[in-house]
């Protein structure tokens, strides 16, 4: 049998401490499967007298991360910090310039600056694995690389943040509002140290710039991504979306446009009955389409210590056996550079709700606006409550019917002159074929 795979860990947070979990815990069948012993030689983390539940008396401790890209006697970098830059980007950097394999489930550095790093692991011949990057315990990664190599990728939609679909699933259940269900998602551990990364659409849209990268063969670019939260969401949105047979989800989209690649992240209106509609609580899911494989849809825990850390531990039984492959699947210099597609002549359907003044004319003003910028409506209900404290303004929602997104822009620039009867309209897209 070969030598070990030496290995040290930087971050005994939840993930790290799940990977040595699963190191000591599943050694004999890690070792047969790999054909080789798996070895935790260092681990590092900010805090070295906390009791974590695991045992580390033999392992070398490291009070600098940093100190493991360069020690002898460590085969893989497992980055499990985090944040795109700081320690957890140079010491990933250094590792793999020193030849040393890396696993990381960063997703923030690996859409920030994973092109950069892949080209450093190709030139030294060593892995930079990020399973655990992307939906958590989901296999995507491998499902994109080696699954359905075969097929031309036509579009990915995902359910990519736990803490949104957590959040969003709750209100529609208890009617609670966003701030409190925020709140109950903090307590449970599920939200990233700073929230706004999860509400805002951050956190999925790092991970469907990697996913986009991926599956159109383009360098990731985080900064091509449409980004919209879910902070603007109402209980009562939700309730309108149920009616009309909908559910309210943060989806990231992405799919070949008019000159380029489409990434979006934003609410959306999913029909009931399709698969991301019934994807509930902390779950993610991510829909593929090739053009061979037809649409295939991967469902499963997206956080937590033992969906993440059996990503990783994939990532490092891929290393163990010899298996180094481009990080984005095929060479960097195959990479295409990241175009944004034109998104004028994209064609949607729209859910749109105004807190609209509560008089005569109206609502005639706000179709009147619509009209104008030719955006046909398919359905109208305004509705009794609730009344908005400040304004004393009703809702009123609109679905439209299919239109393009350019028109949608010129009604929205309409609307504006509008403000003081119809406030400022949230707008949500209904999902496309692709995108459900
Ligand atoms: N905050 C992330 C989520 C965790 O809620 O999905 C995993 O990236």
């Amino acid at each position: 049998m070969s030598k070990p795979l030496s290995i040290g860990v930087a971050g005994l947070g939840t993930v790290g401490v799940g990977v040595v979990k699963i190191l000591a815990e599943r050694k004999d069948f890690l070792t047969a499967a790999s054909g080789r012993a798996m070895k935790l030689v260092a681990v590092s983390a900010r805090n070295k007298t906390k009791d974590r539940g695991i045992d580390i008396s033999g392992v070398r401790w490291e009070d600098d991360a940093r100190a493991m890209s360069s020690a002898d006697d460590i085969d893989v970098v497992v980055e499990l910090i985090g944040g795109s830059d700081g320690i957890a980007r140079e010491l990933v950097e250094t590792a793999l310039s020193n030849g040393k394999h890396v696993v990381t489930a960063n997703k923030a550095l690996i859409a920030r600056h994973g092109v950069a790093l892949a080209r450093v692991a190709e030139q030294r011949g060593v892995a930079l694995n990020y399973e655990a990057a992307v939906a958590g315990g989901i296999p995507i990664i491998k499902a994109l690389r080696e699954g359905l190599a075969a097929n031309e990728i036509t579009s990915v939609a995902g359910i990519l943040n736990g803490t949104c679909n957590y959040i969003l699933t709750e209100m529609e259940a208890t009617g609670r509002s966003f701030e409190a269900v925020l709140a109950d998602a903090q307590a449970l551990g599920y939200a990233e140290a700073d929230p706004s990364f999860d509400v805002g659409g951050i956190d999925a849209a790092h991970k469907l710039a990697i996913l986009a990268s991926l599956a159109f063969g383009q360098e990731v670019s985080f900064d091509n991504v449409e980004v919209e939260g879910i902070e603007r969401i109402t209980a009562s949105d939700i309730e309108f979306a149920k009616d009309f047979g909908y559910k309210i989800k943060l989806l990231g989209v992405a799919m070949r446009g008019p000159g380029g690649v489409e990434q979006r992240v934003h609410p959306t209106l999913v029909p009931e009955g399709t698969p991301l509609a019934a994807v509930s609580g902390v779950f993610n899911a991510v829909s593929i389409e090739g053009d061979r494989v037809g649409q295939l849809v991967l469902e499963g825990r997206g956080a937590g210590e033992g969906p993440t850390a059996s990503a990783v531990l994939s990532d490092l039984v891929d290393i163990a056996r010899g298996l180094v492959v481009p990080p984005f699947i095929v060479p960097t210099s195959h990479l295409k550079p990241s175009v944004k597609a034109k998104s004028d002549a994209n064609k949607s359907a729209y859910y749109i709700r105004f807190n609209a003044a509560d008089r005569a004319g109206s609502i005639a003003e706000i179709t009147r606006a619509l009209a104008d910028a030719q955006v046909s409506i398919e359905r109208i209900v305004q509705s009794s409550e609730p009344r908005d404290a400040s304004t004393g303004r009703l809702p009123v929602v609109f679905l439209t019917h299919e239109t393009e997104e350019g028109s949608m822009r010129k009604a929205l620039i309409h609307l504006s002159k509008h403000e003081d009867v119809a406030g400022k309209p949230l707008v949500v897209r209904l999902a496309t074929s692709g995108s459900r």
